[in-house]
């Protein structure tokens, strides 16, 4: 029974058909989505946090309306993921709870700070490109709940990038002083979504396998190279810098060379000693235990109706 299973979850990965939630599949591969689809989803709701610290604070009324939606929008993502991984016989509590206590990861480009306006529209711009960039070949993922997911979180991102790069394209027509802020959000910012596709493929423990099976389809360095492909275009037209003087196209490669990531920074990050991981983590163990009184309300309201449904 178990050796047939097994050929047949084989031969629906070989013929890239979908793997559902009341299919047979190996342990492995349920753990290895479950790990994936959870850290997703906390970098989602966890990527509120940087955003969120501007809606207060935003220069107009317009600014302001867009980027609640799209705050909004990643809260949305993250329930999504939620009840993705859920399918996988997880429960939310348990994921919350790898969350809270710092168990869990959740991606590394959250840890940094945002210091000026400026910074939503490189966040928009260059860290929403980067999760596009990673995520769309998340559609084709071999377990249908994940890949139908991220068609809608793909196109929500989407939106994302574009209103960045226009909130970007508008300060770098104003002001000597708004062209710097722009450029001092990129400086930052740049090397930080280089290091948020991951280690380098040599280095990627889980990449082999997640291929094999369908879950990742371009490779960590590969999406990295597509990444830096396409965004040197964008920041011509924009008219700022990439702070790399490796960064020069390699006509024999036909791909843009660049310098090294500062991975020992990264590690030190994912590992929770960025500049905010401590901050960002109290502030998410916060709104959770401040919205306990709403579950609790909800879990009342269903005992309620539960008992006067038998009477
Ligand atoms: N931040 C934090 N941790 C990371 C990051 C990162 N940017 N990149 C890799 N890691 C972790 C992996 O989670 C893994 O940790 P674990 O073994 O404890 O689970 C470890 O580093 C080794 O990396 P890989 O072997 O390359 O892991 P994996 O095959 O899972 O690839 C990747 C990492 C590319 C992030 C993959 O999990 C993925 O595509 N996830 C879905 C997309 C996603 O999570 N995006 C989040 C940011 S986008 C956004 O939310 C707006």
């Amino acid at each position: 029974e178990s050796a047939e299973s097994q050929a047949r979850f084989d031969n629906k990965i070989d013929a890239d058909g979908k793997i559902e939630p009341q299919d047979w599949m190996p342990d492995a591969y349920r753990k290895t989505l479950v790990r994936q689809i959870s850290q997703h989803a906390h970098s989602e709701i966890v990527g509120m946090l940087p955003e969120g610290n501007w809606i207060s604070r935003a220069p107009s009324l317009k600014r302001k309306a867009i980027l609640i939606a799209k705050v909004q929008d990643e809260g949305g993502h993250g329930l999504y993921l939620y009840s993705a991984a859920e399918t996988l016989g997880t429960s939310r509590d348990q994921m919350l709870e790898g969350l809270h206590s710092g168990k869990a990861k959740y991606s590394s480009i959250f840890n940094y700070p945002t210091l000026n306006w400026a910074d939503m529209g490189v966040v928009g711009w260059l860290v929403d490109g980067a999760a596009i960039m990673n995520q769309i070949p998340l559609c084709r993922c071999s377990y249908g709940p994940y890949a139908r997911a991220m068609i809608r979180v793909c196109k929500e991102e989407s939106f994302h990038q574009r209103q960045g790069y226009e909130a970007l394209l508008v300060m770098m027509q104003g002001t000597a002083e708004q062209k710097a802020m722009v450029q001092d959000a990129v400086n930052r910012w740049w090397w930080k979504c280089l290091a948020m596709f991951g280690p380098p493929d040599a280095d990627s423990p889980h990449s082999a396998q997640a291929m094999r099976w369908g879950i990742k389809r371009i490779s960590n360095d590969d999406l990295r190279q597509k990444f830096v492909d396409a965004t040197v275009p964008q920041a011509k037209v924009l008219g700022v810098t990439l702070p790399d003087p490796d960064l020069k196209w390699n006509e024999e490669r036909q791909h843009h060379d660049y310098g090294q990531i500062d991975w020992d920074e990264f590690w030190s990050t994912v590992n929770g000693n960025g500049p905010c991981n401590k901050e960002r983590l109290a502030t998410r163990v916060k709104a959770h235990n401040d919205g306990q009184w709403v579950r609790n309300a909800a879990l009342a309201y269903s005992r309620k109706q539960q008992t006067q449904a038998t009477k």
